[in-house]
């Protein structure tokens, strides 16, 4: 069989996902989707509460499987991949909920950041070489929190708390960076802050960041390329710089909170005809509104 130019698999992403369908008994929390997201890239994922961000982040980030479809990390297929020592080395996650250990001194969540490096029995007895425990002090000097090493996790307000998290991600000095509404518990300056912070040490490294928010006033200052999820659908995915206040106003409209029952999104994400921004949307009644879609990767 001959290979065309086009046949060949563009280089470059950090991630591609195919045709991937995700469900969870009934509920579709991803359908059909497709979408390569370049390296280096600063990603925000918006989107109504159930509307699949966490799912699509679980997905690009490997913590659960599609059900159809394909899923490649840096070029190389989900399934061929390590689960602990080489997924950890190109993705580490800011989960939603912060998933570090209470009852344990902050260092000890940080170096946690090592675990895929390690293995089991070294994570285990926690052996923290001189060098490794410097590494863990720069990342907290880093976030700014170096004072609470020794704190107790659970001491640390809620901010300090993602701080960590953040920390031990530089521990862990993966590719990219996928962050679930990292800013969710902070009041509003503490956020602008954080969200900085992620911003700056995905840029100083060159990692790819992807990260879903609630909070949209930052989606224009901080990210290049914006994608709206709703019902498990790209409503758009578009440069960052062009979401206004009209598509937000849209994307979160209570009115349409289940209007996707016979809609497909099939190749969603890979851009319109030429890359154009589809604009106007058809009169109410005829033809469903086609997602508007802007290749930025
Ligand atoms: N583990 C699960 N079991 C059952 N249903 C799930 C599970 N995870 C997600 N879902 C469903 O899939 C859909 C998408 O959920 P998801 O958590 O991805 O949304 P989200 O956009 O992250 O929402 P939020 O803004 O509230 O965090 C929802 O309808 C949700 O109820
Ligand atoms: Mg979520």
């Amino acid at each position: 069989m001959t290979m065309t130019l086009g046949d060949r698999p563009q280089p470059d992403a950090m991630f591609a996902l195919d045709g991937v369908t995700r469900t969870y008994g009934e509920t579709v929390a991803l359908a059909h989707t497709s979408i390569r997201i370049a390296h280096g890239q600063r990603v925000a994922v918006l989107g109504p509460s159930g509307g699949g961000k966490t799912t699509f982040l679980h997905l690009l980030g490997g913590v659960i499987r599609p059900d159809v479809g394909t899923v490649e990390i840096d070029g190389k297929d989900l399934d061929s991949l390590e689960p602990g020592r080489e997924l950890a080395s190109l993705v580490g996650f800011v989960h939603q909920q912060f998933d570090l250990v209470p009852h344990l001194p902050v260092m000890h969540n940080v170096m946690a950041g090592k675990l895929g490096q390690w293995g089991l029995l070294r994570s285990m007895l926690s052996l923290v070489s001189a060098r490794e425990r410097n590494q863990g002090l720069e990342a907290l000097a880093r976030v700014g929190i170096e004072d609470k090493a020794q704190e107790r996790t659970s001491n640390l307000s809620g901010g300090e708390q993602q701080r960590v998290a953040i920390a031990r991600i530089l521990v862990q000095s993966p590719r990219a960076v996928l962050a679930d509404e990292p800013v969710a518990s902070l009041d509003p300056a503490r956020a602008a802050d954080l969200i900085q912070l992620l911003v700056e040490i995905a840029a100083e490294t060159g990692r790819t960041l992807v990260a879903s928010l609630h909070a949209t006033e930052f989606v224009r200052t901080y990210f290049d390329r914006a994608i709206g999820l709703r019902t498990g659908h790209i409503e758009f995915d578009i440069p960052a710089g062009e979401v206004d206040d009209e598509l937000l106003t849209d994307l979160y409209d209570l009115s349409k909170a289940d209007d996707h029952g016979s809609r497909s999104n099939g190749g969603a994400g890979q851009g319109g005809p030429g890359g154009a921004r589809t604009a106007d949307r058809p009169p109410a009644g005829s033809v469903p509104p086609q997602p508007r879609f802007r290749t930025v990767d």
